[in-house]
């Protein structure tokens, strides 16, 4: 079985994997809106951005990725934080801030995620729509 190291970690997965599920079989875990395992792979939302070796010098959808003999998979550097930030910048430009009137109730993934990986100010100072 191919082998990838994950974090600094080696780690044997089957061929034909992402690197999303690479990632996660060494237990990291990537914060995702549009993937899940059942579903084919749309690579949308861009928040499972990590860093891979060898490859370009920008963060990668780890989703749509499929991972490699001797890759390098990087889950918490600063290139993938700010990008993380961006993507979560970007989906709350026109997201509303009352979440007590929200059906959700506060049980609600994008609020998990927005604390998890997001910033706590925003570039965008327009009203939101
Ligand atoms: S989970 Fe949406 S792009 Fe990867």
């Amino acid at each position: 079985m191919p082998i990838a190291k994950v974090d600094g970690v080696e780690i044997e997965f089957e061929p034909g994997m992402s690197v999303l599920q690479v990632a996660e079989l060494a237990g990291k875990e990537i914060p995702r809106f549009c993937y899940h395992e059942r579903l084919s792979i749309a690579g949308n939302c861009r928040m499972c951005l990590v860093e891979v070796k060898p490859g370009p010098p920008k963060p990668q959808a780890s989703c749509a990725l499929p991972a490699a003999e001797n890759m390098e998979i990087f889950t918490d550097t600063p290139m993938v934080r700010k990008a993380r930030h961006g993507v979560m910048e970007f989906l709350l430009i026109n997201h509303p801030l009352d979440c007590p009137i929200c059906d959700q109730g506060g049980e609600c993934d994008l609020q998990d995620q927005a604390m998890g990986y997001g910033r706590d100010d925003s570039r965008y100072a327009d009203n939101k729509r």
